[in-house]
């Protein structure tokens, strides 16, 4: 039978990624260009940077993932691309390196949301048993969705105010540990005593049991600081990055286990650049045993932006014969309907 073999293409952030995956769930290549360098020294992603930077080297980044796959562009079934949620600037140099592909192949153009491709990263690595809960988080999302198939999704709850990764990023520029943020914290928690100071973990009420809010839990670190430097006390930095990193993981893994309760499901999958810390995948993993629950989550490399899974989420589209045309424009922030692509 004929592979359907889709092209991703994701320039959302600060990857610039294209990736040839066939069936929705064969991985052929997944080219990653990271410009955490360019980055690095103003301590966070600098948009105008990022376009142009994506716009320098999507070109070849598009011809390695095509080269690695070993298959030529006629051949490609369709070419999916990263719509939005992201940087405006930095997700019109994929979308457009994208139409323009379609156009001169004569191939459909699929366009697929950021969210749903982090969930899709799963389907590369595991045959997923519906239905399923998924905690996506990332820089810009912390949501839990049920799934009742790969192309059937539906929102549970969010993040009200910051994303996780976006609690781990600030957090890390106040402790002095850089960018990228998540990785920098996991790296000095590992040193510290979570212990040593109790944040505090915002649970809404019973209406809204399934939202998050990291806004607090960064304010208190903020000024758990600021009180302990007028003070003249000494702290250390490991303590303040374990203490915080406590406080996250223990958020979003009771978030978690109230949602496979609410929906019954057995299967619980994890999402999104912050899905790559270790103690969350731990503690998780844990918690949702004692639910009689499995956890599923990709390899990191998965879990921070990448193509195969833009790839893998347009296949689903694809399935449904879900096309863009070549209007298609950047959305830099989630719509009402993001469930539906
Ligand atoms: O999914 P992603 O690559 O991009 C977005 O869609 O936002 O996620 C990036 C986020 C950043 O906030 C980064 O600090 C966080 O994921 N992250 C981590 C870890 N690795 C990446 N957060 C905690 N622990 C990590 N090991
Ligand atoms: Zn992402």
């Amino acid at each position: 039978m004929k592979r359907i073999l889709i092209l991703g293409v994701e320039t959302s952030c600060d990857e610039t990624a294209a990736a040839v995956v066939a069936d929705g769930q064969i991985m052929l290549s997944n080219i990653i260009a990271s410009q955490i360098e360019e980055h690095r020294q103003y301590g966070g992603v600098v948009p105008e940077i990022a376009s142009r930077k994506h716009l320098e080297i999507v070109n070849e980044v598009l011809e390695r993932a095509l080269l690695e796959a070993g298959i030529c562009f006629s051949e490609l079934t369709a070419i999916a691309v990263t719509h939005g949620p992201g940087l405006v600037g930095a997700l019109l140099v994929g979308v457009n390196a994208a139409k323009t592909l379609a156009y001169a192949l004569g191939k459909p153009v699929i366009a697929v949301n950021h969210l749903i491709s982090h969930v899709a990263a799963n389907y590369l690595v595991h045959d997923v048993s519906f239905p399923a809960v998924c905690l996506v988080v990332s820089g810009g999302h912390t949501s839990l969705l049920h799934l009742n198939s790969r192309s059937d999704a539906s929102l549970l709850g969010s993040s009200r105010d910051d994303a996780a990764g976006e609690a781990f990023d600030k957090i890390a520029r106040i402790l002095g540990l850089g960018y990228p943020g998540g990785p920098a914290v996991e790296r000095a928690a590992a040193n510290g005593d979570f212990r040593t100071f109790l944040f505090p973990r915002a649970f809404t009420n019973q209406d809204h049991i399934l939202e998050f809010s990291f806004s607090g839990l960064k304010s208190a670190v903020i000024n758990t600081l600021n009180a302990l430097k007028q003070q003249g006390k000494e702290y250390r930095v490991e303590d303040v990055a374990a203490s915080f990193q406590h406080a996250a993981v223990e958020i979003l893994t009771e978030k978690t286990v109230l949602a496979v309760r609410k929906t019954q499901v057995r299967t619980v999958l994890l999402a999104g650049g912050v899905a790559a810390n270790s103690l969350l995948r731990r503690r998780l993993s844990e918690a949702l045993q004692a639910e009689d629950c499995i956890l599923l989550n990709p390899p990191p490399v998965l879990c921070t932006d990448n193509a195969a899974m833009v790839a893998a989420a347009g296949f689903d589209l694809y399935v449904q014969q879900r096309f863009a045309g070549l209007d298609l424009n950047a959305t830099p922030v989630l719509d009402k309907n993001w469930h539906l692509g």
